[in-house]
């Protein structure tokens, strides 16, 4: 019985040990968001472990960039909170801005930029410096790096605009990783991109939360080539719908309530189709 006794207080120390020691990447609390008068995200609330491989989708206006942009500071909410890693986004923008790595909806920037491969990584670095901002040889040699782990060093000198999709969408990611961060938010990163460079993007990103340990937050229209290495799926329609393991979540009940009735789910090979009218082609 004392034994016993003995073994659960033991116990209890080890999960609370192992409670108190768990990092958490994100936090989110009751966030909402209103653009022009307009609710854009309503009362979202998640926590992600570190590191995590997590991914959001949802349909077009659902306010998956606008959850990525109010992580990022760069749009203020309503109400709520966000922290990363235990920093206040809010309250301490500096700090949290420096642990966190960010490659926007491709079709939303300047593709067409006549900046050479090796100035874009660049920027990643540079815009982080105070005025006048000045790259230094310390700076070259780690935007070297980060484009040879994405395997692009071969065109550290060619026009950023004379790359495929899939090289500039590498060399965005180059540009996020360049300043070391703790976590990497993505929007959209397989969209316009072959299915080759989809699939090695998918590989460079599990690689990047398992040896690099940098945590992974993606939004996406298509989740199946990641859906193996994703830990967490979130399902986005101004409210969060559903969150959990992908298997879990991927059900019809739920695809409609995001998408709504016009989605049909197709599974084939052990692989899951929502079919909707919404592409971004
Ligand atoms: N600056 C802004 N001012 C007013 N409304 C905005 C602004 N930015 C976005 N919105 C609106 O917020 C809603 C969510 O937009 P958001 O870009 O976050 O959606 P999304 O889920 O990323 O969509 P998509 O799949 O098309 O990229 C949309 O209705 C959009 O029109
Ligand atoms: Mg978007």
């Amino acid at each position: 019985m004392g034994n016993q006794f003995l073994t659960k207080v033991k116990l209890m120390r080890y999960e609370q040990k192992m409670i108190t020691t768990i990092q958490k990447s994100l936090e989110i609390e009751n966030l909402s968001v209103e653009l022009d008068h307009k609710l854009i995200l309503d009362n979202i609330s998640l926590s992600l472990p570190h590191p995590v491989f997590a991914a959001i989708m949802g349909p077009n206006g659902a306010g998956k960039t606008t959850l990525l942009k109010t992580i990022l500071g760069i749009i203020k909410p309503t109400s709520g909170k966000v922290h990363l890693f235990g920093k206040d986004v809010l309250g301490n923008p500096t700090e949290a801005r420096k642990l966190v790595g960010y490659v926007p909806q491709r079709d939303r920037i300047v593709r067409y930029v006549p900046l050479k491969v090796t100035d874009v990584v660049l920027m990643g670095l540079v815009s982080r410096k105070e005025i006048p901002r000045i790259a230094i040889n310390k700076d070259m040699n780690l935007s070297l790096e980060a484009l040879k782990y994405v395997g692009m060093s071969e065109y550290a000198s060619e026009l950023f605009s004379n790359l495929s999709g899939g090289q500039q969408q590498r060399v965005l990611i180059a540009r996020a990783l360049v300043s070391k961060p703790k976590i990497l938010l993505l929007d959209e990163p397989f969209n316009a991109v072959d299915a080759s460079a989809q699939t090695f993007i998918a590989e460079l990103l599990n690689r990047l939360k398992n040896e690099n340990k940098i945590s992974v937050l993606l939004v996406s229209h298509d989740i199946n080539m990641v859906v193996e290495y994703i830990d967490i799926l979130m399902f986005l329609n101004k409210k969060m719908i559903a969150m959990g393991k992908a298997h879990e979540i991927f059900r019809d009940d739920i695809l409609k309530m995001v998408y709504g009735e016009g989605v049909r789910v197709i599974t084939e090979k052990g692989r899951c189709y929502a079919l909707t009218g919404d592409t971004h082609g």
